[in-house]
């Protein structure tokens, strides 16, 4: 005897395979393609032109309850056949639909910067130039002369030992002409000091023993002086040295004729003075003629006609063997002369206070000087 069971299974079975199942599924799919087709079509056109719009499409075709999930609840009456197919075509479906979402969502924000107040016609913001100081345009240009005949800028520390500042240039301790220099001691014995001039770095370039030496000195130096319109305890040095064999006073006497006519015009006067400095033998003071009075006398060269500008002589044999030079193989001559006073006199000003005050009102006059 059969299972009563048996008899609904093979009805159920026979209906299973029927073909109108078969139809059915068929159909479905049918059905399911051309909506995809619709869709697809209905999604290519869409545009959007704000974020709400953007919005709206993502509920729409991506949402939790969405036409792309939608779709794929469908799956589960495709025929088992058709259901690789049917998924393949589903999932392109939902990347055409997310591209074109990332892609609505990229033009709509590209669209805000035209809403926005930015002008990006309108001028930039200036930016103000600043100036050089006067003390630098006076170095500069003084160094741009001796340039000219072959020398090369050389620089040294402010804060010096005793020895370089004074000792090695002839100027031994208890020597009366370190009066002449008392400076700021940063600490004693022993001894470091604010140098007093730039010539400390003439002892560092002769150590080195690199011959011939023809160097340009440029840098701050400091003296133990009361503060006045004329004096400070901190100024200006440019110094010269040049060591070779055979260097001699008319060598030193060419280099400076050459150098206060570049400077001053070809019409200067100048005049050499017997003078003593303890580094260089023998020594002179160089004047030029008072370029305000023509040599005439005012008070500016204190009615003599003349302006003393700087210091010079032979290197002293001492500082030579002093440095490690043979002083009967070689010879030099060396200068040295303050930056402040032709700077004062270059540009009219009565107050060497006013180079180190920092007062914009003083220091913007200088904007356009070269
Ligand atoms: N060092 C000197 C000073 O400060 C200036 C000077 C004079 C430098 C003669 C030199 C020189 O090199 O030869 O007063």
């Amino acid at each position: 005897m059969k299972p009563i069971w048996t008899g609904a299974l093979q009805s159920s079975l026979s209906f299973f395979f029927s073909f109108d199942l078969l139809a059915y599924l068929c159909r479905l799919m049918e059905e399911l393609l051309k909506q995809i087709k619709d869709y697809r079509a209905e999604i290519e056109a869409f545009n959007a032109s704000d974020d709400k719009a953007v919005e709206e499409f993502r509920i729409k075709w991506l949402g939790t309850k969405g036409l792309v999930k939608n779709l794929m609840g469908e799956m589960k009456n495709v025929s088992h056949e058709k259901k690789k197919e049917f998924g393949q075509i589903l999932n392109e479906f939902k990347q055409l639909t997310e591209s074109k979402y990332e892609e609505l969502k990229l033009l709509t924000s590209n669209f805000k910067p035209q809403t926005s107040n930015l002008d990006l016609t309108l001028p930039g913001d200036t930016i103000p130039v600043g100036s050089r100081h006067p003390i630098s345009l006076m170095t500069n240009r003084i160094i741009s002369i001796f340039q000219r005949l072959g020398f090369a800028v050389a620089e040294g520390p402010e804060i010096e030992d005793d020895w370089h500042n004074f000792t090695a240039l002839n100027l031994p301790e208890h020597h009366p002409a370190r009066d002449m220099q008392d400076t700021f001691y940063v600490q004693q014995n022993p001894d470091w000091l604010l140098r007093t001039h730039t010539s400390n770095i003439q002892i560092r370039e002769m150590q080195k023993g690199k011959l011939p030496i023809r160097i340009i000195c440029p840098g701050r130096v400091y003296r133990n002086e009361t503060v006045s319109a004329r004096s400070h305890c901190f100024f200006h040095q440019v110094e010269g040295l040049y060591i070779d064999e055979n260097v001699s006073f008319a060598d030193l006497k060419q280099t400076l004729y050459f150098f206060a006519k570049e400077m001053y015009g070809s019409d200067v006067k100048i005049r050499f003075r017997p003078s003593y400095f303890p580094f260089t033998e023998p020594s002179a003071e160089m004047d030029i003629s008072c370029m305000l009075c023509k040599g005439v006398g005012c008070n500016v060269c204190k009615k003599t006609g003349w302006l003393e500008i700087l210091g010079s002589g032979m290197v002293h044999p001492n500082v030579l063997s002093n440095c490690g030079i043979d002083p009967n193989k070689y010879t030099g001559f060396a200068f040295g002369m303050g930056i402040e006073r032709p700077a004062l006199l270059k540009y009219g000003i009565n107050d060497i206070r006013l180079f180190s005050e920092n007062d914009v009102r003083f220091l913007k006059q200088f904007t356009s000087a070269v």
